[in-house]
């Protein structure tokens, strides 16, 4: 499994979401190249943790665009990030504190394809809805600065 890229095709429309995305991205590369058992159980522990929070702050940002929008498809896009959130929830029982690397390698999969295909699929269906609003990365910003923004290494 290779590391999981962000590219161009991905963007939304909306600066703050794309870089909340890249973000996710990188969180879930982390898994990647992990051989050492003890290093898969933490990191994937840490991962599982740190997704669910910055996927927490990026859906509720995201919401709040749509909303802004009127996008159609609302209440089913909240649903497709509630149910996000509960498969973090059943993955981290299933692997927290026990992962090892072929673990490790199995999750990057998994998580890669589920954000790859929400951006790609669901994401991309609100694109032509933004294009539309003004200030719509305004309304995005509201909810804080995308971690990306803040240039840590
Ligand atoms: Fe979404
Ligand atoms: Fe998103």
């Amino acid at each position: 499994m290779s590391e999981f890229e962000w590219s161009e095709a991905m963007s939304v429309g909306v600066q703050a979401l794309d870089s909340d995305h890249k973000c996710l991205v990188r969180i879930i590369n982390l898994l990647h190249g992990i051989h050492d058992s003890g290093e898969a159980s933490k990191t994937v522990e840490m991962v599982l943790d740190t997704l669910m929070l910055y996927g927490r702050f990026h859906f509720a940002r995201e919401e709040k665009v749509l909303e802004a929008c009127e996008y159609p498809g609302t209440t089913f896009h909240k649903a497709e990030h509630q149910g996000f959130a509960r498969y973090i929830t059943t993955l981290r029982e299933r692997y927290g504190r026990k992962a090892d690397s072929e673990m490790a390698a199995e999750l990057l999969e998994y998580l890669s394809g589920w954000l790859r295909h929400h951006i790609l699929i669901q994401d991309m269906a609100f694109k032509p809805y933004v294009l539309g609003v003004n200030r719509v990365d305004e309304i995005a910003r509201a909810a804080g600065p995308p971690l990306l923004d803040l240039q840590l290494q």
